[in-house]
């Protein structure tokens, strides 16, 4: 396929769309200016959506991302913690390359997994056929397309989703899927792809951020460092501290952090429910855990730093190493392979050891907190 020209991210987002994309299989390929894009079969929706603001660092998981899914892998997975920047990777990824683009598929509006294929065929711009069952539908169309399917957001409806991705790309033998989630998709196939915090990038994120709503901003450098190692180095919990600049200076924004969650709160009601604060992006991975894995967590946060599967065991008790390895595969908990130590994000740990005393069981922590 060929005469793509895309206007990147940044630009007024126009993707324009040469001829002869999509031939074979009668594709057509519709652009418009609020820069979404979709190839439809009978039906076309939008797919993909080129962001209005501006994108830092990460170039090396975008050449991660090319060498693996324009080579032999067919399921590669962007896992990381809330806000760390997976969608807006795959997505800045795929943008560079939308001539690979098969679907944008956008997941995290979905309550459960009734509507899971026909949001998928709807993304992929593929009409429904009355009487086939959806992914049959899917099957039909995409075992003739070679590019990648995106899956945005995929934590929520992980089991749907396995048993979707192992069929596509048993039955569609060019067909290569980019996931994006908090928990990985745990198959065989899968290469999972970490994403974490921006590290030395953020201050640049925090600074464009910040000059957005404040153009006078008066920049130390020193104070914006901290800010974002407070946050994390999470990209969404740069913005929300960014947010603030247009009122407050950065001493306060700084002074602000002490106390994360109440902090980082949207300033304004638009975007994701989820990404309005930092508490609710959070509180989207603990409400997927079940109550015991949330009382392994909770029970965690008697760690000020790292700490070792054994000194984890201790304080959870029953089931300890199970927890644990779940509590990593849901993004909440980090595993350093090369310590072999475990440690909690600041603003994890914050959340946890205020559900700690919230649930009244403070006054054990240290101890097990968990029924033997
Ligand atoms: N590298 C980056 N440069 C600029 N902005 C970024 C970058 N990464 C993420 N962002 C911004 O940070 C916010 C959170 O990013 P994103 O939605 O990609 O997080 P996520 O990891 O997908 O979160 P979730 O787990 O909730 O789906 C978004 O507003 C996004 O545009
Ligand atoms: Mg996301």
């Amino acid at each position: 396929m060929g005469g793509l020209r895309v206007c990147g991210p940044g630009s007024d987002g126009i993707v324009d769309v040469g001829s002869g994309a999509g031939e074979d299989l009668g594709v057509a390929m519709i652009h418009d200016r609020g820069g979404s894009v979709a190839r439809g079969i009978g039906v076309t929706g939008p797919s993909w959506r080129v962001s209005a603001s501006s994108f830092v660092g990460r170039s090396h998981e975008l050449s991660t991302l090319s060498s693996l899914l324009l080579s032999q892998c067919r399921l590669v997975s962007l896992i990381g913690p809330g806000g760390a920047g997976k969608t807006r990777l795959a997505s800045e990824w795929i943008g560079l390359r939308l001539d690979e683009l098969v679907g944008f598929v956008e997941l995290s509006a979905l309550p459960d997994t009734s509507l899971l294929m026909v949001t998928v065929l709807g993304a992929c711009g593929i009409s429904e056929r009355p009487g086939t069952d959806p992914l049959e539908r899917a099957v039909e169309v995409l075992a003739e397309r070679d590019g990648v399917l995106v899956l945005d957001t995929c934590e929520h409806l992980r089991d749907a989703i396995v048993g979707t991705v192992v069929v596509l790309l048993r039955r569609c033998a060019s067909l290569r899927v980019l996931v994006t989630s908090r928990v990985s998709l745990g198959i065989p196939s899968e290469t999972v792809v970490p994403v974490a915090g921006l590290g030395g990038d953020a201050h640049a994120l925090f600074l464009d951020r910040a000059r957005q709503v404040q153009p006078d901003l008066a920049v130390d450098d020193g104070i914006i460092r901290t800010i974002c190692e407070l946050a994390d180095g999470l990209p969404l919990a740069i913005e929300l501290a960014a947010a603030h600049a247009r009122a407050l200076p950065l001493a306060d924004i700084h002074s602000g952090m002490a106390n994360r969650l109440g902090f980082l709160t949207g300033l304004a009601s638009v975007g994701e429910p989820r990404h309005r604060s930092l508490e609710a992006s959070i509180g989207w991975s603990y409400q997927l855990l079940d109550s015991t894995a949330r009382g392994a967590l909770r029970a965690l946060s008697v760690f000020p730093g790292r700490f070792t599967l054994d000194a984890a065991v201790a304080v959870i008790g029953r089931l300890g190493r199970e927890l644990v390895e779940q509590l990593v595969d849901h993004s909440l908990v980090l595993f350093s392979p090369r310590d072999e130590r475990y440690v909690l994000l600041d603003t994890i740990r914050e959340f946890a050891a205020r559900e700690c005393s919230a649930s009244g069981e403070a006054e054990v922590t240290g101890r097990r907190v968990l029924p033997p």
